[in-house]
């Protein structure tokens, strides 16, 4: 019995020591005092992290996740060691591309967007084939040609949502609308196919589609234009910027709450290293800024009003291995009674050709949420039709998924009546008030180069004032 009470009170002891640890910990966090922190560690938070040390700021960078890189996947074969990568795969090949990999000591190679070898078609949803010809849309050099002369009436996107006022009714045209009225049928699937992750694309504003399919994207898809890494292995470069980053950069790190005044910012943060209380002169927030997303950040009625319109399309990607469709094959998915072959969403874009053995990749769209659990299944489901349908025997075992992430929410948009409202205007207008700047994909389009573009020209100059 005396065993027991010294236990007890031994064990309340143990308990009282690490409850009040636990206490010192949140109450007394360690203080960093930065120029600047940053929020979010993909492409646009890490560029700007590397180029703040460049200028020899002080900053410190917050990522949720155990590394770098947002929607950059990169996966290593554990067979052959070869890399593949399956977020992010090229670049434009200009010179803020380049002067980046350079400065981080990473080698790029041009792209020559491989082809399978084999290429098939088929209509996921009914489960039939479809023959190659089936998608002939016309002439796409004539039609990227089209496309080009529509994007140069609008010089102003190419760096932001800088858009004059009245916006041209022209750019607030469902796509589709805008597909008929200047002739770009030819174009049609090769923009849905590269502008992935969009939603109903043909529903969307056409200013988000020209946003996306940049002018070096029409010239690049028709002329192979593109940079990556000379490995495959695109993950490198953001590895590399953490090395360099140091102790600048704190991932695997949560953001309690964020506290912005007169004085500065206060970021409370808890993450591997303890509890931090981040005082910085500026906040740069490069997450896409949904309210959801922004529960931690101290938002006022004007922040809320401008990102409470903000819908979303939503995109996964994935790696599965032992399917029993041949390595050399793709299967692309072509609705041949919609217009212009485009499938109803929510969809698998294609069982995906890699040129590593036993693997494919599988791109999935919707435009509205659902549980990686429900893709994973939809994925698998159309995945042993299609093998029955091609004749590669009946689909015994399903393929494992090797790789597997939601991309959520992708692509923000709002509705073609905010936007004629000077939606824009006001979101343009949030940058450096409350000691907040903003960048990412919502403030120029879903590329890389763009929003690094956009982060060297328009952000970073501001911000750094
Ligand atoms: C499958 C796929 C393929 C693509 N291919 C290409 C391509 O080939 N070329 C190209 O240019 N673009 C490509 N893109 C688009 C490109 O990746 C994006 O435009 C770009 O990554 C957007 O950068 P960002 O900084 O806005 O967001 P992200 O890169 O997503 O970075 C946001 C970061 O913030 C982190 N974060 C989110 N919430 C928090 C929080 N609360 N606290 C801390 N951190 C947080 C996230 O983990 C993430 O690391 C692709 C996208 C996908 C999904
Ligand atoms: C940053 O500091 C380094 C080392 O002191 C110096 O060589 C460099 O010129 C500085 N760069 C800028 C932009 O001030
Ligand atoms: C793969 O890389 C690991 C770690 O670098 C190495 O130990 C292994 O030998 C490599 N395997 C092959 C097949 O190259
Ligand atoms: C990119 O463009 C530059 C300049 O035009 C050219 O020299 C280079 O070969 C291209 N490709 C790569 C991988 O840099
Ligand atoms: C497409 O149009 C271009 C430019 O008008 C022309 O040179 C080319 O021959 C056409 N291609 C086909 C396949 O018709
Ligand atoms: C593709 O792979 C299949 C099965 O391995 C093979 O029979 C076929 O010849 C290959 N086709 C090409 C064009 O490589
Ligand atoms: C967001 O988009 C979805 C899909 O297009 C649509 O059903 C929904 O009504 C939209 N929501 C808002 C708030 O616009
Ligand atoms: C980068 O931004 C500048 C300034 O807005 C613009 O003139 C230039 O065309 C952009 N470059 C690319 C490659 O988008």
């Amino acid at each position: 019995m005396i065993q027991s009470a010294v236990s007890q009170i031994l064990s309340l002891c143990l308990l009282a020591t690490a409850f009040s640890d636990d206490v010192w910990r949140s109450r007394k966090p360690e203080v960093i005092e930065r120029d600047v922190c940053i929020i979010g560690g993909g492409s646009s938070g890490t560029y700007s992290a590397i180029r703040l040390q460049q200028m020899n700021k002080t900053f410190v960078l917050i990522e949720k996740e155990n590394r770098l890189g947002g929607h950059v996947n990169t996966y290593i074969d554990p067979v052959t060691n070869q890399t593949l990568d399956y977020g992010v795969v090229v670049w434009e090949n200009v010179s803020i591309v380049r002067d980046y990999f350079t400065h981080l000591d990473v080698p790029l190679s041009d792209v020559t967007l491989g082809e399978a070898p084999v290429s098939l078609y088929a209509d996921f949803a009914r489960v039939s084939k479809v023959p190659p010809d089936a998608l002939a849309p016309g002439n796409l050099t004539m039609g990227f040609a089209s496309y080009l002369a529509q994007l140069a009436r609008y010089p102003y996107l190419t760096n932001g949502f800088n858009l004059p006022d009245p916006v041209p009714e022209d750019l607030l045209l469902p796509w589709g609308d805008f597909i008929r009225k200047y002739d770009l049928g030819a174009i049609a699937f090769a923009v849905y196919s590269y502008n992935q992750g969009m939603g109903n694309v043909l529903a969307q504003p056409t200013l988000y589609v020209l946003k996306y399919f940049t002018a070096s994207t029409a010239i690049g898809a028709s002329t192979g234009g593109f940079v990556t890494t000379a490995h495959h292995n695109n993950q490198a470069l953001y590895d590399r910027a953490l090395g360099r980053l140091g102790s600048s950069a704190l991932i695997d790190t949560h953001i309690i709450k964020i506290k912005r005044d007169r004085k500065g910012v206060e970021v409370w943060t808890s993450g591997p290293s303890g509890s931090k209380l981040i005082r910085a002169r500026k906040l740069l927030i490069t997450i896409p800024p949904k309210l959801a997303n922004l529960k931690f950040l101290d938002t006022d009625p004007v922040e809320r009003a401008v990102f409470g319109q903000f819908n979303s399309s939503y995109y996964w990607n994935s790696i599965i291995k032992g399917s029993e469709i041949s390595d050399n094959t793709s299967i692309t998915n072509v609705d041949v009674a919609a217009p212009y072959g485009i499938p109803a969403l929510p969809e698998c874009h294609a069982i995906g050709y890699t040129g590593v053995p036993g693997l494919h990749t599988v791109y999935y769209s919707s435009p509205y949420p659902m549980s990686d659990e429900a893709v994973k299944s939809d994925i698998i489901a159309k995945h042993s039709e299609l093998v029955e349908l091609f004749g590669y025997g009946p689909a015994t075992t399903p393929p494992e998924f090797v790789g597997f992430q939601g991309h959520n929410p992708y692509e923000l948009t709002v509705s073609a009546d905010a936007i004629r409202s000077g939606f824009y205007g006001k979101s343009e207008s949030l940058q450096g008030r409350r000691r907040t700047w903003w960048t990412g994909a919502a403030w120029q389009t879903q590329d890389s180069s763009a929003i690094w573009n956009f982060t060297e020209t328009i952000v970073l100059p501001q911000l750094c004032q």
